[in-house]
């Protein structure tokens, strides 16, 4: 390993100026008129592939982006790990609010500044030049069988992640999967994500009159779509912070003791995790501590309300039309299904009388992942990560979704391993996204660890 190391030391600031020649390419996946920039985006990674000698390295199409895979199959008798990753990013707005332009990657203090440095595309460039390190250093081969497939449509829920699965079964087949794509519990933290909460989204649209009227004629004598509105996104909480709907918690698995004294035995303190984010206090679902709620606790947030009059100073109308966007994070063993049909029903029963009203989902949702920490792997995988950080690993979980780690643990049954070397604090969908430079030095260490501890198993 001393070959590969030193060559990853060397080699630290070239890697840093690759990442931002792959961050200029603005990947949006959301917005169309950046299709041909997300395609871009994978022809430019599948070209970094083939020069190292990357073996059916593809462009695997969807109906939407396209997908990027290579394989290196030249360890016969050792193991096969499958990495994930995704090429495509979030959009930048609100853009004034960045410090420097988002697609110029830029470093400040350590940190490398831009639109997805941290989520996806360093923490794919730390797979792809762990690989480097071993084919380029004195080393010259992978310890393991590696194969590497990067999704584009991460950001937009994976709409076509499972007909992508079903089509290329044999290309991903694997022992073993590791994904990075998640952030550490804290500085200089090595820790493996052992859980994710999973996703369903929706839209609420009410409607009321055939156009806005006056509110002085009609006010009063129709109902207002947006006051409905209010009324049934209001419904959906207790004002303990529990999620009103009917049967939601039904299959809520409840933590364990054991499972607490883990969660408690992190160092989390409120006052300073709150500092992230801004807002002036913790507060949810009575009964449980923060991290609790956020890795092990159902949620529903509104991400969007329109209706009405948005312009300056004052306008009396009843406005036709209101409508909302809004997503339950799912844990174990809810089924993102069954959430769907009872969120429905709910919002039939208290619909007030006098509007229209309509839920569309959007996307299938993805289910939540808790891993197997049962399974020997994971030992081995906090052995790789706590080399390269020089701390013990910890496990922990996280509140965001990725739609393929549920997935390709259903299709195949093989544990999934989350090592990722985002922070808590990293900004991702945000402006001034980053990407702390030791972890991406250390995050190259530890993949080549990991595939060098899979290969003596
Ligand atoms: N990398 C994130 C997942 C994540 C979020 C990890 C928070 C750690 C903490 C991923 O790119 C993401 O943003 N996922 C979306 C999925 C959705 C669009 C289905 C999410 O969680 O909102
Ligand atoms: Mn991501
Ligand atoms: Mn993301």
């Amino acid at each position: 390993m001393d070959q590969v190391l030193a060559y990853i030391d060397a080699n630290r600031q070239r890697f840093v100026e690759e990442l931002c020649a792959w961050v200029r390419i603005p990947a949006i996946s959301a917005l169309s008129e950046h299709a041909v920039d997300v395609a871009h985006n994978a022809e430019h990674l599948a070209q970094a592939l083939r020069a190292l000698g990357g073996e059916r390295v593809s462009i695997l199409p969807t109906p939407g982006h396209p997908a990027v895979f290579a394989e290196w199959n030249h360890a016969p008798g050792k193991p096969t790990l499958l990495v994930y990753g995704h090429h495509d990013v979030q959009p930048v707005d609100p853009l004034d609010e960045w410090h420097s332009p988002p697609f110029e990657a830029t470093e400040r203090d350590g940190r490398l500044y831009g639109r997805g440095v941290v989520d996806d595309k360093g923490q794919v460039w730390v797979h792809v030049k762990a690989i480097e390190a071993f084919l380029r250093s004195g080393r010259g081969k992978l310890p393991i069988n590696l194969k590497l497939i990067v999704e584009g449509e991460e950001e937009v829920g994976s709409p076509h992640l499972g007909e992508l699965l079903r089509a290329h079964a044999d290309l991903l087949r694997a022992d073993y999967v590791c994904v990075s794509d998640t952030a550490m519990f804290g500085r200089g933290i090595p820790s493996l994500c052992v859980g994710l909460r999973g996703l369903i989204y929706f839209e609420i649209l009410v409607s009321g009159p055939a156009s806005d009227l006056h509110s002085g004629s009609f006010g009063g004598g129709i109902a207002n779509p947006a006051n409905a509105l209010a009324r049934i996104l209001a419904s959906m909480h207790h004002d303990d912070g529990r999620i009103a709907i009917e049967g939601i918690y039904d299959r809520v698995r409840e933590l364990s003791p054991r499972e607490r004294e883990e969660i408690a035995s992190l160092p989390h303190e409120d006052a300073a995790w709150l500092a992230f984010s801004g807002a002036p206090a913790a507060v949810g679902e009575a009964g449980y501590g923060t991290l609790e709620r956020i890795w092990a606790r159902p949620s529903l947030d509104v991400h969007g309300l329109s209706s009405g009059f948005q312009g300056q100073g004052a306008k009396t109308i009843v406005p036709a039309r209101a409508s909302a966007k809004l997503s339950f994070r799912l844990v174990p063993d809810q089924d993102p299904a069954e959430i769907a049909r009872l969120f429905q029903e709910h919002v039939r029963r208290v619909t007030p009388p006098g509007v229209r009203v309509e839920v569309q989902t959007h996307g299938h949702g993805a289910p939540p992942y808790l891993a197997p920490t049962e399974h020997p792997v994971f030992e081995v995988a906090k052995r790789a990560f706590s080399k390269a950080f020089e701390k013990p690993t910890v496990f922990m979980r996280e509140g965001g979704t990725i739609p393929f780690v549920r997935t390709i643990a259903d299709a195949t049954g093989k544990p999934c391993l989350l090592m990722g070397f985002g922070q808590p604090d990293e900004n991702s969908h945000a402006p001034n996204e980053w990407l702390d430079l030791d972890n991406l030095h250390r995050g190259i260490k530890s993949a080549a660890w990991l595939y060098e501890e899979l290969g003596n198993l």
